[in-house]
């Protein structure tokens, strides 16, 4: 069997455990394996590689993805299935496995449902809010980072007394904000999947300070609304996702306004994707990897490796690319717990 496998959209410490894990399942099964550079676009442009088992070792830890990643879409930037269909029949493709997020995912759908392309799905994002799967590989990673860096931050804004705002990554769902909020103690997180009151924050503030503590360290998912509509025109990639960073600039203006305390913003940005995936992403990208190559094996197409109760199960893709998941009411209810 001929099996391809592509990367799409923004990259996910991980991929590159997922490459691997393909490639030796497949390999030992002696079906053959070819790589398609950047994502959907090397489909396009007929742009692949031959991959073998000494082309994925020593990749297991390493950030990225060797075959490369764009935003670039054949519904978007082609004539869907016409502008894929060359490289597929060239090569003799007889499955792709697809690692992308909901935008790349709904692409793999759409070209199975219109055009029967055998695809098989892996949830890969940073942002967790992939449906259909309790967790994506990478998230793990992003959490570690952005703890981390909430933990350094703290120390600083506590020399300074000051108000640290931490804008972290998950487009519209905040489970990096929660996560990375829960694990390093932070006094305020905001998601976007709960609207805030601008004088409720303001005032959850104060009363920390009442309460003796001269600094506050806020957590701010990206994807909240900012305080007040800039009617600035959103920018949006090739899947129709906007743009977004740096909502927490006109927020901490606002903040510093309203309690008079000093407020310093922090944007974590592209660290939180970058470098060597945690022990545990590793070992979920293999497991998604391997599901991956069985399924294509066994002809399960239309489908999406994922993780539910432990297990790794296959999961219809039309189920998948429906609203992105988000944070459930009583988790954010425990970060609540902390706030002052
Ligand atoms: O979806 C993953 C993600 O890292 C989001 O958290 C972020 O908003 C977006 O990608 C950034 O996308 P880009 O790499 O296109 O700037």
């Amino acid at each position: 069997m001929r099996i391809g496998v592509l990367t799409g959209g923004g990259d996910s410490p991980g991929i590159n455990a997922v490459i691997r894990a393909v490639t030796a399942r497949a390999v030992a099964r002696d079906d053959e394996v070819t790589g398609i550079l950047r994502g959907w676009e090397g489909l396009m442009e007929g742009d692949v590689r031959p991959l073998d088992r000494d082309a994925v070792r020593g990749i297991l830890k390493q950030g990225g993805t060797i075959l490369g990643t764009s935003r670039r879409d054949p519904y978007v930037h082609g004539d869907g299935w016409e502008s894929v269909r060359p490289t597929i029949e060239e090569h003799g493709l007889e499955a792709l496995i697809v690692i992308g997020g909901d935008g790349t995912l709904s692409t793999a759908e759409r070209l199975h449902s219109e055009a029967r392309l055998p695809v098989i799905g892996v949830p890969k994002t940073i942002d967790n809010d992939i449906a259909g799967t309790e967790v994506t590989f990478g998230f793990d990673t992003a959490v570690h980072i952005a703890t981390e860096a909430i933990d350094r931050l703290t120390t600083t804004a506590e020399a300074h007394n000051r108000v640290m705002l931490v804008e972290v990554m998950g487009r519209t769902r905040g489970w990096i904000a929660v996560y990375s909020g829960l694990a390093s103690g932070a006094d305020v997180i905001l998601i976007p999947e709960v609207p805030y009151d601008l004088d409720e924050v303001a005032t959850l503030l104060r009363r920390r300070h009442e309460q003796g503590h001269r600094y506050s360290i806020v957590v701010v998912a990206e994807g909240i609304a900012p305080p007040a509509d800039p009617e600035t025109p959103k920018v949006l990639d090739a899947f129709g996702f906007e743009r977004l960073g740096g909502v927490s600039y006109p927020l901490a203006a606002e903040l510093e306004r309203l309690t008079g305390f000093e407020t310093r913003v922090t944007v974590l940005g592209y660290l939180q994707r970058g470098g060597t995936p945690t022990a545990h992403d590793r070992v979920l990208a293999t497991r998604f990897g391997v599901a991956a190559a069985d399924a294509a094996a066994g002809h399960q197409f239309g489908t999406m490796a994922a993780l539910r109760a432990g297990k790794i199960v296959l999961v219809p893709l039309e189920e998948v690319c429906t609203a992105p998941r988000g944070v459930p009411p009583d988790l954010y209810d425990v970060a609540r717990t902390f706030f002052p």
